[in-house]
């Protein structure tokens, strides 16, 4: 992913945006703020054991205004509800999404990576979790990119994803085993990243970004029942017109450009898939710093998106 681009447009350059930041950062934790290195959850904390808890990762972005503005919150929090509901932990969108404002302003952070999280504590080490009692968290970095450096090299996974039948696809803690196994896989192959595809030949995903392709101008979404919802994915489709429909390894292999796309990892470029490498991405490159702009409120269109900090 180039960053280096899209500060170049914006005149925002990482370190001056977030030049107010305090020496030692703090997390939001159960109502208040804390020292983030301060020790807090017990050892037989549930979700420790069974991954038992539910998170987001979204982003915030300097704006042309000297301020900053988170991208999409609400969309995060209501992905972040439907998990905390399947797990019976209650959560209010409206008050965690203070708690990510009051994070962000505590630390003086304008483009940061946040990350906010629920979960199960103690009660019992059983697995009926009734009983537990529940946390939420947030942290903040200063922004930091998923798949960082040059464009990424991907390998095909030979695990599978989950399936939903199994495990809906949200951000439930316990589910990202899966993309570990994954990465670490890929990782040893040589690869960057890992590429989900299921039995019959399908792409479902990445291990933690969506697939999107070009082919003689015409851009797809790779969609897939086994992926996550990406709200960076809803952005695009709805920013390029991208068609979204099922495609298969081959038809991936046969594009002109492949590029991934996340809150993390926002819209990588994808230099090669096993043996098959690819151009120069011109396409993807436009999407690449249009979506820069958008983020960071330069686009008046899409300045709905945004949440003020
Ligand atoms: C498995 C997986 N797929 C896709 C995505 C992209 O989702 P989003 O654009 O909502 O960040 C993520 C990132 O959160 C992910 O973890």
């Amino acid at each position: 992913m180039q960053l280096n681009e899209t500060t170049a447009v914006l005149e925002s350059p990482r370190d001056a945006a977030n030049e107010a930041a305090p020496a030692k950062p703090l997390a939001w934790f159960d109502g208040r703020l804390v020292a983030t290195d301060s020790p807090q959850a017990p050892l037989t904390t549930h979700a420790m054991h069974y991954g038992t808890g539910v998170f987001e990762g979204i982003k915030s972005y300097a704006t042309p205004d000297g301020g900053a503005a988170v991208f999409r919150l609400p969309e995060h929090m209501e992905r972040m509800r439907k998990g905390a509901q399947l797990l019976g932990i209650d959560f209010d969108p409206a008050r965690a999404s203070d708690a990510i404002l009051r994070t962000l302003r505590a630390n003086g952070h304008r483009d940061a990576y946040i990350r906010p999280l629920a979960w199960l504590g103690s009660g019992t080490i059983g697995l009926d979790v009734a009983p537990l009692t529940q946390h939420y968290m947030v942290v903040t970095q200063a922004a930091a990119v998923h798949l960082a450096g040059n464009a990424a090299r991907l390998g095909v996974s030979g695990w599978r994803r989950n399936p939903a039948t199994s495990l809906p696809p949200l951000k439930l803690c316990g589910g990202y085993i899966n993309s570990v196994l994954a990465k670490r896989e890929a990782k040893q192959r040589g690869f960057d990243e890992a590429l989900f595809v299921d039995g019959d030949g399908f792409v479902v995903e990445c291990t933690g970004a969506n697939v999107f392709m070009v082919k003689n101008g015409s851009i797809t979404a790779a969609r897939h029942p086994d992926a996550l919802d990406g709200i960076t994915r809803a952005t695009l489709v709805e920013l390029t017109g991208a068609h979204s429909r099922p495609v298969s390894l081959d038809e991936l292999k046969e594009a002109d450009e492949v590029f991934v796309c996340g809150t993390a990892a926002e819209v990588a470029p994808i230099a090669a898939l096993e043996d098959v490498e690819f151009g120069d991405n011109p396409t993807t490159r436009e999407f690449q710093a249009l979506y820069a702009r958008v983020v960071r409120g330069a686009v008046p269109q899409y300045e709905r998106w945004l949440t003020a900090v």
